[in-house]
């Protein structure tokens, strides 16, 4: 069954010239059947440079929403509408121009999880493997004492601003994911994996940070599995990340960070909405599309072009 949804994939793919891009937090058949796996930047790159007629974005709307923006007489498809993101809804536009207001003289930096109505508000974008270099970037345009709103992400801005020394206001918002790994539950895992590297993304608490061994994005996690010497990790990321960290690195032992409560809280609801058999219906049937307003997508698109030249 899963072999033929896997060949009538392949075949749609060939037929309409379509491309499929996953992110690292997608199942593992997801991952197995798509055209190029990476982080958010890497997929926006990806996105912005694809000439196929079709993406087929398995991820979520952000991400999918951004590439149409990108590449807009490409047809975006998602396998499943409702895929959204904790921190994106958490920043609703309205209320995000009322905080700026408040911060008129600030530059506007989001990270790219959020909707293309803040996109559209912003100075600049960033991801989390490119946060620190686009802060260290408007400093050296702009001065040490430029001012800065940073959102939506509050653990990222506190991260980002740790690393650069530039203070920030943020938006309070967080990942409903990356906010329940239980830093006692590490604890005793360390007590039997004394080697055991803990390796987080910046969108963790500032408490879970301060302990880790290595901060940094999903791609940055799996090139440091990879090159490190070190044979024991402790995973605090969304889960789906370790299906290629295992097959990059076989002999490697990988320990996905508990949750606090007795829940699958380190999966990603929204990303595990998409399925294989929405993805071969989504192609066959060519819907949901991503459209985005035209006026609206031409000023989202000046930060996000923004990122992706000072990022080369
Ligand atoms: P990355 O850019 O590191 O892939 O992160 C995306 C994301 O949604 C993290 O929760
Ligand atoms: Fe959004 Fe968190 Fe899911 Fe990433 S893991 S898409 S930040 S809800």
């Amino acid at each position: 069954m899963i072999n033929d949804v896997v060949s009538e994939i392949n075949r749609l793919k060939k037929e309409k010239n379509a491309v499929i891009l996953a992110h690292y937090y997608q199942e593992e058949d997801i991952q197995d059947i798509a055209d190029y796996i990476g982080d958010s930047l890497d997929l926006a790159r990806r996105a912005q440079e694809t000439t196929a007629d079709i993406i087929v974005f398995a991820g979520v709307h952000f991400m999918a929403e951004g590439a149409k923006i990108l590449n807009p007489s490409r047809k975006v498809l998602i396998p499943d509408m409702r895929a959204g993101c904790s921190l994106s809804d958490s920043c609703p536009p309205e209320a995000f121009k009322k905080f700026r207001e408040k911060y008129k003289d600030h530059f506007v930096v989001s990270y790219i999880n959020c909707s293309a109505a803040i996109k559209a508000q912003s100075d600049l974008i960033c991801t989390s493997s490119n946060a620190e270099k686009m802060i260290h970037r408007i400093k050296k345009e702009f001065g040490a004492d430029q001012k800065i709103i940073f959102g939506p992400d509050r653990n990222l801005a506190a991260w980002v601003s740790k690393q650069t020394g530039m203070t920030m206001v943020s938006w309070p918002g967080t990942c409903i994911v990356h906010e329940t790994f239980s830093e006692r539950k590490i604890a005793e895992i360390k007590v039997n994996h004394p080697k055991a590297l803990l390796i987080a993304h910046p969108e963790c608490e500032a408490s879970l940070l301060a302990k880790a061994d290595f901060i940094g994005s999903t791609s940055a996690m799996l090139t440091f599995t990879i090159e490190n010497p070190a044979t024991e990790f402790i995973v605090a990321t969304e889960e789906g990340i370790l299906h290629q960290m295992k097959k990059r690195s076989p002999g490697k032992t990988f320990i996905p960070a508990p949750p606090n409560q007795n829940c699958a809280c380190n999966e990603c609801p929204f990303m595990k909405l998409n399925t294989l058999e929405k993805i071969y219906d989504c192609l066959k049937n060519e819907t949901p599309e991503i459209q985005v307003d035209p006026t609206l997508a031409a000023q989202a698109l000046k930060p996000l072009t923004r990122m992706l030249e000072w990022s080369k």
